[in-house]
């Protein structure tokens, strides 16, 4: 067959087919529609494998250069939107295979020397999950610094703490974001160990059983800059656990974006009251115009579920898949590409929305205010003075109950009403009342005072720097 005829041919595969497929069929199996987003992968796992097997004297000098600068070529052509992807052609894969004898000729059609699509597949999604993930956890880093900046600026406002979401305790607010940051950073430390399963290299497993050609992989592996080799061709092919960790890795960052709308979304409801998000993060209504709705916020909540929808997806893809590679696999990259979206674009946006947050303090207070935050502050005052903690416990109850009744705070009543509980309370009881005294009094490492909080500020931007 002339290099023309392969070109144009309507089947990539073999002359053992005399049957042509039906459209919809072609449209079923192909995958080109999607993963011609991996041609940069493709491409360099292309030059990579030529570039070896021209120095394992498998390949002719003349051939390499030739292959070379026909994928060179076709890079340039790809980058500038004139490249003609074609159904007929299936894939990414054999796409580019075929523009490049087309191209250089007969040598392009040594290029597939020794490899498979199925160990060229596995390199290429590798090899994008590869860079994704380090764009990823760069924007985890750009959000986790934005809200260790806010944290920060407010350690000293304070909000009530909830448990059950009913007041629990005063907390600051600089605390409470960088709880999130805890969240986030321990998710950027799963993405770079994922990273290291994801950085071996597939190619030179050929279809299943590894090839008979003398190939270097270490070398592949080095030029690719990939952590090493899969040392089974058979596991190499065909499982997808890394794109599963990768996605279950992605699943956490969207569950504690989620975590976190939710809270936006409550603060910014008017019970609440407690921020303000900018404008350009919000929406109005087309019939209500009092209106302005949390939409980033609600917007992420809801797409965690697609995220979560791939990791079941991709899980239940793998499961049962006997040995070795089976077209099965080619479902990986849509929802891998879907996940990498989504989490590229909510990290972004969520890095500019946190930054033009603006709290409202005065709100934040009145609200822990309400629900006599400091209980047990007064129990613990009263452990000092001797009382064993049940028993303070019981008599701050009682307290409690009196305030409700008389619908004000703990703190708001008076010494003579505090000391008939009982007799031990001071006038010092009412610093130890108040939500200042609260929070400074939890001065330990971890804790919610805004010295600590202040602390944990000075070791993260150490961290993040
Ligand atoms: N497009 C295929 C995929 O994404 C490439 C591998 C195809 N291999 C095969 N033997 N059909 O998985």
């Amino acid at each position: 067959m002339s290099d023309n005829q392969l070109a144009n041919k309507s089947q990539a595969w073999s002359a053992l087919f005399s049957e042509p497929m039906s459209d919809l069929v072609k449209r079923y199996t192909a995958s080109v529609g999607f993963d011609k987003r991996l041609w940069r992968a493709d491409i360099a796992g292309s030059l990579a494998h030529a570039e070896m097997l021209c120095s394992q004297g498998i390949l002719s000098a003349e051939d390499h250069e030739a292959i070379q600068r026909g994928l060179n070529e076709i890079a340039a052509e790809i980058d500038a939107g004139n490249f003609e992807w074609k159904l007929d052609l299936e894939d990414v894969h054999l796409n580019i295979e075929a523009r490049l004898t087309e191209r250089v000729g007969i040598a392009g059609k040594r290029l597939h020397t020794g490899r498979s699509r199925n160990d060229q597949v596995a390199t290429d999604v590798r090899l994008w999950l590869r860079g994704e993930i380090d764009e990823i956890t760069g924007l985890l880093k750009a959000l986790q610094t934005v809200m260790v900046e806010k944290a920060s600026e407010h350690a000293d406002v304070i909000l009530p703490g909830f448990t059950h979401l009913q007041v629990a305790q005063p907390v600051s607010f600089g605390h409470h974001l960088l709880a999130y940051v805890e969240m986030f950073a321990r998710d950027a430390e799963r993405l770079l160990d994922a990273r290291k399963r994801v950085n071996r290299l597939p190619l030179g497993a050929a279809a299943l059983a590894g090839t008979s050609y003398p190939l270097d992989r270490e070398r592949v592996a080095k030029t690719l800059g990939m952590e090493g080799v899969c040392q089974n061709s058979l596991d190499a092919v065909s499982d997808r656990d890394f794109a599963i960790e990768f996605s279950s890795a992605a699943t956490l960052v969207m569950l504690h974006i989620s975590r976190l709308s939710e809270e936006l979304i409550l603060w910014m409801s008017q019970n609440f009251g407690f921020i303000a998000l900018p404008d350009a993060f919000c929406t109005g209504s087309s019939i209500m115009p009092q209106k302005k709705n949390p939409d980033v916020p609600e917007l992420a909540r809801g797409k965690t579920g697609r995220v979560v929808g791939h990791l079941v997806g991709l899980v239940t893809l793998m499961k049962g898949q006997p040995l070795a590679y089976n077209k099965d696999n080619q479902e990986d990259k849509e929802p891998l590409f879907d996940t990498v979206d989504t989490l590229k674009d909510t990290l972004r946006i969520f890095a500019d929305m946190l930054a033009g947050l603006t709290p409202k303090p005065e709100a934040m207070r009145a609200a822990a205010l309400r629900g006599h935050a400091t209980a047990t502050d007064l129990a613990d005052y009263l452990v000092k003075k001797g009382a064993a903690f049940r028993d303070a416990h019981e008599v701050v109850a009682h307290a409690v109950k009196t305030a409700t009744a008389k619908g004000v705070d703990l703190a708001a009543l008076s010494l003579e009403e505090l000391r008939a509980f009982d007799a031990r309370i001071e006038a010092d009881v009412f610093e130890v009342l108040s939500l200042e005294g609260s929070l400074n009094a939890r001065n330990v490492l971890g804790g919610t005072a805004p010295a600590q909080v202040r602390a944990q500020v000075a070791r993260h931007r150490a961290r993040l720097a």
